[in-house]
């Protein structure tokens, strides 16, 4: 089994950047991938200080930077391509991936979002927004998603879903807690089940 090389995208803290790298060392994906590489589009963002204390080529790539999109992507595609990347996961990375990008890596990039899709997803429902709407529409149960990546707004086909309990008296934050729980669980499993049918 050839070792598959994962690249991760985040824009932020970079936490299930870390679960992701902790489970290619020590858990569900040890020998079969390793995160080779961290791209961010935020210069600040912690995901790129836990890359570095992992030894993980990261860079960060700025759209502010390049005189147009063509450009900025195709930095991109060229790193994606120089580090022979086979999967690509999204973990709190808030740029809409190229369509380009998505085509050359159909069915290969993931994306984790914090609710029971394809409730609570769609354009502007990413952080604590999705909780809140959550919380406020009286709901008992939530959870976090593992789905392919396509062209739109968190559509692509669902790999993995796990709820969590909402109580009464829960705040969004209590449940965005809860949910990232559950993201670090579920999001090597599912990169688990995507490299078992590549
Ligand atoms: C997670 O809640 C994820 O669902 C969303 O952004 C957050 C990222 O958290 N897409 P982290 O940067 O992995 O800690």
């Amino acid at each position: 089994m050839i070792v598959k090389r994962i690249c991760v995208f985040a824009s932020g803290n970079g936490s299930n950047l870390q679960s992701i790298v902790n489970s290619t060392n020590r858990g569900v994906l040890k020998g079969l991938a390793s995160v080779v590489l961290v791209i961010s589009d935020n210069n600040n963002a912690y995901a790129l200080e836990r890359a570095k204390k992992e030894n993980i080529r990261s860079i960060c790539i700025e759209d502010k930077k390049f005189e147009n999109d063509k450009f900025f992507n195709d930095v991109i595609l060229d790193e994606l391509y120089n580090m022979s990347i086979d999967i690509i996961c999204l973990a709190g990375y808030l740029k809409l991936i190229n369509k380009k990008i998505i085509k050359k890596y159909r069915g290969r990039i993931l994306n984790v979002h914090p609710s029971l899709l394809p409730k609570f997803g769609g354009k502007g429902m990413y952080g604590n927004y999705v909780h809140e709407a959550v919380v406020k529409s009286g709901e008992h149960i939530s959870g976090a998603t593992v789905h392919i990546v396509d062209e739109n707004y968190d559509t692509g086909e669902i790999i993995l879903q796990k709820k969590i309990k909402i109580f009464k008296n829960d705040t969004s934050n209590d449940v965005s807690k809860k949910v990232l729980g559950i993201e670090h669980r579920i999001y090597p499993k599912a990169i688990k089940k995507i490299i078992k049918n590549l």
